[in-house]
């Protein structure tokens, strides 16, 4: 799976979004460790703090089916669907990510015209509290 390929795949994700209040559309493809692909988008709520972030939607899919290892996550959004920047992931998905995934855990974000640029979640995320790391003999992972 290529950057490009699955910067496509979070873009294609957009078109789901359901997003009334905002009109930021986002999209996420989440690559597993086995090579398959969870797409996500963000779906808002009347309520505001009830909305999922596109990259939770693509997580919470993936758990789902039994997925605990990944690799990679492309992200990618913009007002009324259109990118015109990076759309980086909010704080509460980086500690989603942090739950799952290594440091090495790669975050594309994707741009205009077919433009992305890699950052790892330790980049994204320093100084994190995980559970692997804090909450050792505890955490029944
Ligand atoms: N949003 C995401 O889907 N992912 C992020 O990491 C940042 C924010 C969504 C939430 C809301 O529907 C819209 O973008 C504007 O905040």
């Amino acid at each position: 799976m290529t950057p490009e390929k699955l910067c496509a795949l979070a873009k294609d994700a957009m078109h789901h979004a359901y997003v009334p209040y905002s009109g930021y559309k986002v999209g996420a493809a989440l690559l597993c460790a086995d090579g398959s692909v969870y797409q996500g988008c963000n779906i808002e709520n009347a309520a505001y703090s009830p909305t999922n972030c596109a990259e939770r939607t693509a997580f919470f899919k993936a758990v789902y089916d039994g997925h605990r290892s990944f690799q990679a996550i492309a992200v990618c959004g913009g007002k009324d669907g259109i990118i015109t920047g990076a759309f980086p992931p909010c704080g509460v998905c980086r500690q989603v990510m942090r739950e799952f995934c290594e440091d090495d855990f790669t975050i594309y974000l994707a741009g205009p015209d077919g433009t992305w640029e890699a950052l790892t979640l330790a980049q994204l995320l320093p100084h994190s509290f995980s559970a692997k790391k804090h909450m050792n003999g505890d955490a029944k992972l």
